[in-house]
């Protein structure tokens, strides 16, 4: 199996994702907040890219059946049901009910891979079970960290280096990495002491915390506290 990394968030071509597994990581914060709403019972997620598109999108559907999410400049948006905080995802409110998700990286990235052959959900909260899920595939994989607006991002890849940590632990033999895989599987050694000390590092992680958004960090910092892996599929997320 071969481990690449795209570490700006730029989508390969067609023909390379077609047969390729991929995890779309954004663990500040729009992939935790996925994976905790659906951990919470939300039906689906559908990221569209835009604030239009979302509030055209939720008029399609019946009423009382679908929430709105999401943020720009990491603040909630005005006539949204939700920010983009994990804990704002409460069983009561989101359970049963689908969500339209639109954040400035993370929704955007699940369109950038759309045509890969299989798409997942993935951040430190479920680390363990993607990358189980991802051995038992056994496709080519890409870790799509999603950037921080068109930049790269520094926990999303520490995220994905520990993906990483998790297959070469399960099959040394069988996994080859890409200069982009082995550079991030060197990064992940960096900071999995202290995964906080890498969002304390990187730009986003920053500026949440100038934001008073720092609570957040320790949510999305929490490793494997779920098994829950969503896949992307006809412009949902849902529990396959
Ligand atoms: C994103 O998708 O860009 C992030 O989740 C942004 C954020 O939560 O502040």
């Amino acid at each position: 199996m071969e481990v690449d990394v795209q570490f700006l968030p730029v989508g390969p071509p067609s023909e390379f994702l077609s047969n390729r597994a991929v995890v779309v990581i954004d663990v500040l914060r729009a992939t935790s907040v996925i994976i905790h709403a659906i951990s919470r019972g939300a039906m689906e997620i559908i990221p569209v890219i835009t604030v239009d598109e979302a509030f055209r999108l939720a008029k399609t559907f019946p009423a009382g059946t679908t929430l709105l999410g999401g943020e720009r400049g990491s603040r909630k948006i005005p006539g949204f049901d939700f920010g983009n905080s994990p804990g704002e995802y409460v069983a009561e409110k989101v359970g049963g009910k689908r969500l339209i998700l639109t954040t400035t990286n993370g929704t955007r990235a699940f369109h950038a891979v759309s045509s890969a052959r299989e798409i997942l959900v993935g951040s430190f909260l479920n680390v363990g079970a993607a990358a189980r899920r991802c051995f038992e595939m056994g496709k080519d994989l890409l870790l799509f960290p999603s950037g921080d607006e068109g930049n790269f991002s520094l926990e999303d890849a520490v995220c994905g280096g520990m993906v990483i940590d998790h297959l070469i632990r399960q099959a040394r033999d069988s996994i080859h990495l890409t200069d982009a895989a082995s550079a991030a599987y060197l990064l992940y050694q960096q900071f999995k002491q202290n995964l906080i000390e890498a969002f304390h590092v990187s730009h986003h992680g920053k500026d949440l915390i100038a934001k008073g958004l720092e609570e957040d960090l320790f949510y999305c910092a929490q490793v494997d506290i779920t098994d829950v892996v969503p896949v992307f599929k006809d412009g949902a997320i849902r529990i396959d």
